[in-house]
């Protein structure tokens, strides 16, 4: 198989689009960052992987409404999918892109398409993972890579890293450490996708001989 060509969608700042440009920059990784997209045109992400020589565009979906004025996701998706086309992307991955997707263009990508989400799904779908998790007060937090389905973060699983709550964490702090693991293993969770070894099977992921047992990684915090 030809190394597949990755597009990275994004919204903001791009810290995970930058761990996985920096992956794949290291020689042997099994994909090629071929472009980064951003619904949001000032999305800092986009200046980020410019400087990493990286094409990139931006679709402004405030742009695409219809005819009574709201939002029209269907032909904001069907641009998204046009650029993707035109780019001959293999894989899409979600980083930070925050921006629901129609069934129509989650179906077409479905087992192309991978998420970060700053939870341990099922745990917290949604916005305000951090905050939501120290309300409940659960002692275990953490990230999840997953491929992506018409649900909103309900996809087969192909890694998690977990990090504990610590005594005093607040919303800040807390995704911080979250973060820094979603660092970790989404680049490991794409090269698995890359090299074909992340099996969907109904819900669940397999994966063919990863080093550690199942396709949970929990990853203890530096320090
Ligand atoms: C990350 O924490 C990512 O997991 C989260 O947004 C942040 C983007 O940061 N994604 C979601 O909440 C998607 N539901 P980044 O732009 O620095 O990667």
């Amino acid at each position: 198989m030809s190394t597949p060509r990755i597009a990275v969608l994004i919204s903001g700042r791009g810290s995970n689009m930058m761990s996985l440009i920096e992956a794949a920059a290291v020689p042997g990784f099994p994909g090629e960052i071929a472009c980064v997209i951003s619904n949001r045109p000032e999305a800092h992400g986009l200046v980020r992987a410019q400087a990493c020589n990286i094409p990139t565009r931006a679709i402004d979906h405030t742009a695409f409404r219809d005819a009574a004025g709201k939002s029209d996701r269907i032909a904001f998706d069907a641009a998204l999918d046009a650029a993707l086309e035109e780019e001959q992307i293999d894989l899409v991955c979600l980083a930070g892109f925050m921006r629901l997707l129609t069934p129509g263009f989650t179906g077409k990508w479905a087992g192309r398409m991978i998420n970060i989400h700053p939870a341990l799904l099922p745990s917290f779908k949604g916005l305000h993972t951090h905050e939501r998790a120290l309300a409940e007060g659960v002692k275990i937090h953490g990230c999840t890579v997953h491929f992506v389905t018409p649900e909103m973060d309900v996809g087969p699983i192909i890694m998690q890293a977990a990090v504990p709550v610590l005594e005093g964490d607040d919303a800040d702090t807390l995704g911080a450490r979250v973060l820094a693991q979603e660092h970790v293993i989404y680049p490991a969770a794409l090269r698995l996708v890359c090299e074909g070894r992340a099996r969907i099977e109904g819900n669940v992921v397999r994966i063919d001989e990863f080093e550690l047992a199942g396709h949970a990684l929990v990853v203890p915090p530096a320090g």
